[in-house]
């Protein structure tokens, strides 16, 4: 192990402000505790050894805690039940910690083979955008939708339209969802039309099957704990994705876009949320020459739309924004419909 692992602790403290930035308490002081381990050696060095340098595009803080809160939520860390809110606790980090500490050391394999799992954040709330951005350029094709996602983890963004949006002016979607979510929408709200999805298709490189316990504990292991306006949308959703089915695909973003077509009389829609950052630069750029080349095939009765709510920068010192966009053919001109937070709501339409 590096005598200071600068950047390890830096993307574990940045990831704590961040959560705490964005509603997560605990994890900010979670985070914390843990860099601060590091620093002494600790359990979580040695955790963590070997995983000093890897890219902040791979998530290592969200790894960690997400296989720590696994152990909880399975049953194999009951003495953390009581400081977890998820399972019904209450957090208090100096009575907390030593137990964390201890189940950690006593789990060191578990928590070891949880770094090599892409984080499987499945955020619901971002459904806010998407569908908000698919009633916004669907309204005037009024074609059923082939819906296609990249980085869709358990598709749960695929069954967006059986959620419900609430937001000052009225709602959108079904009054008696077991998924509701509140404040969806600030500024002019998307027209309210429907929305008819034929197909659904989402493509991961680790796809998760929520059809059964095991992947259930999977998704809800990577919210932040001290979230249960995201743990009962999560678990209203996945409630829905065993009615409403989905095709899951296991490819990565390039080859799942590279293996895309349109079709006569449908609008087919590619979008992600929050996958972005975790693609390598050539598969970016493999991702929109595909958008773009599919784009060119695009006709006035076989349109596409390229919808993302993904995060950007103004500029290399400015900080991130998270924005709705769309490219729609035939066109193919870039709009940005909107700007969120990372969870989704609010979503503050332009
Ligand atoms: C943070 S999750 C976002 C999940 C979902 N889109 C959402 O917003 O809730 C990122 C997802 O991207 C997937 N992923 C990472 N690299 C990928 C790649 N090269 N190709 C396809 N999926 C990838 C991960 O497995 C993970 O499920």
């Amino acid at each position: 192990m590096t005598a200071r692992p600068e950047h390890l602790l830096h993307t574990l403290r940045a990831q704590g402000q961040f959560c705490g930035a964005s509603g997560s308490p605990m994890y900010d002081e979670l985070f914390e505790l843990v860099a601060t381990d590091v620093e002494d050696g600790g359990v979580f060095a040695s955790i963590l050894s070997g995983h000093e340098d890897d890219s902040a595009r791979h998530a290592v803080p969200l790894r960690l805690l997400g296989g720590l809160h696994r152990l909880v939520l399975d049953g194999r860390a009951p003495a953390l039940r009581r400081w977890y809110p998820s399972t019904g606790g209450s957090w208090d980090a100096g009575a907390a910690w030593p137990q964390i500490k201890a189940s950690a050391t006593e789990h060191a394999d578990a928590m070891r083979a949880a770094l090599a799992q892409p984080p499987q954040t499945n955020e619901v709330g971002r459904s806010a955008a998407l569908i908000g951005g698919l009633l916004r350029t669907n309204h005037e094709f009024d074609f059923p939708v082939r819906l296609f996602e990249i980085g869709s983890s358990a598709g749960l963004n695929l069954r967006a339209e059986h959620y419900r949006y609430r937001h000052a002016g009225g709602g959108w979607g079904p009054a008696d969802s077991p998924v509701t979510i509140d404040d969806a929408w600030r500024g002019p709200p998307p027209p309210a039309g429907a929305i008819r999805i034929a197909e659904r298709r989402g493509y991961d490189i680790a796809p998760v099957d929520v059809t059964g316990v095991d992947g259930e504990m999977t998704v809800l292991s990577y919210v932040w704990p001290d979230q249960q306006a995201r743990l009962d949308r999560l678990r209203g959703a996945i409630a829905i994705a065993r009615k409403v089915p989905a095709q899951l695909v296991r490819q990565t973003a390039a080859a799942a876009v590279a293996g895309l077509t349109l079709a006569d009389g449908a609008l087919t829609v590619l979008w992600h949320s929050i996958t972005w950052q975790y693609l390598s630069d050539d598969e970016r750029a493999a991702v929109l020459d595909g958008a773009s080349a599919l784009g060119a095939r695009a006709g006035a009765r076989s349109p596409f739309v390229h919808l993302t709510m993904e995060p950007a920068r103004n500029g290399p010192d400015s900080p991130l924004r998270f924005l709705v966009r769309a490219r729609r053919w035939p066109g193919g001109e870039l709009v940005v419909l909107g700007e969120c937070h990372p969870h989704g709501p609010p979503v503050h339409w332009q």
